[in-house]
């Protein structure tokens, strides 16, 4: 698929065929890619959790709250997927990196960032998992954990102290979907959004 085309025709896919797994080659090219991800001073300070085993995926939907919702709601349509991927920052190994001497912060004080950069790689690298399961011929969709899930969810996974969960992709070939109520918003016009030369007035 051409790039263009990617990135018109991404959408954030909830209802999946959940007899069709993401074949092998395709799960690795997701990580792969994330891999590719840039990271503020190469830090690379990510880390994913691969679900494919339905064990896993129930796991991770009871830890996270959405294993009995209403059927056809969205959260019974997102659990259709056959592949999970949790996006997890690790803020430790950017403040360990720019504590080294071409970075100098050898305070390792989080006030040098004026915004948390573990986070946004972390996101950039699930972008890339997204866009490429369009370019695959997939459909994904990027969910937040609610905040007082994420003890429950850290705990069922033995993730490491030192790791958030950022959000996570869920992956599958597309069944016929429902639109988002949120998409009636419209995108917003570009002359409100986009600024030349100075903000305003
Ligand atoms: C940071 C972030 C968190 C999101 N969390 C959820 C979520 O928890 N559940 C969900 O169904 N969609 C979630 N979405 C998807 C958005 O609702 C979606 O991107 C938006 O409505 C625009 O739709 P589109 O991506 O299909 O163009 C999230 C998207 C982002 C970027």
């Amino acid at each position: 698929m051409e790039f263009d085309e990617v990135v018109r025709k991404r959408r954030m896919v909830r209802s999946y065929d959940p007899q069709r797994p993401v074949p092998p080659e395709i799960v690795d090219k997701l990580i792969a890619h994330a891999l590719r991800a840039p990271s503020a001073g190469f830090s690379q300070g990510w880390g994913f959790l691969v679900l494919q085993k339905p064990e896993d995926r129930d796991r991770y939907w009871a830890a996270c709250g959405l294993d009995d919702e209403e059927p056809d709601s969205w959260g019974a349509r997102l659990r259709t997927a056959p592949l999970i991927i949790v996006a997890l920052s690790n803020k430790s190994a950017y403040l360990d990196r720019y504590a080294q001497p071409d970075k100098g912060w050898t305070d390792k004080d989080e006030a040098h960032w004026p915004v948390p950069y573990w986070d946004i790689d972390t996101g950039f690298a699930a972008l890339l998992i997204h866009l490429t399961a369009v370019d695959q011929g997939l459909g994904s969709c990027f969910i937040g954990l609610p905040v007082e899930t994420i003890a429950a969810f850290k705990a069922a996974f033995a993730i490491p102290e030192e790791f958030t969960p950022i959000g996570a992709l869920t992956v599958g070939y597309r069944a016929s979907d429902k639109r988002s109520p949120s998409l009636r918003r419209g995108h917003r016009p570009v002359d409100d959004v986009v600024h030349h030369g100075r903000w305003a007035g």
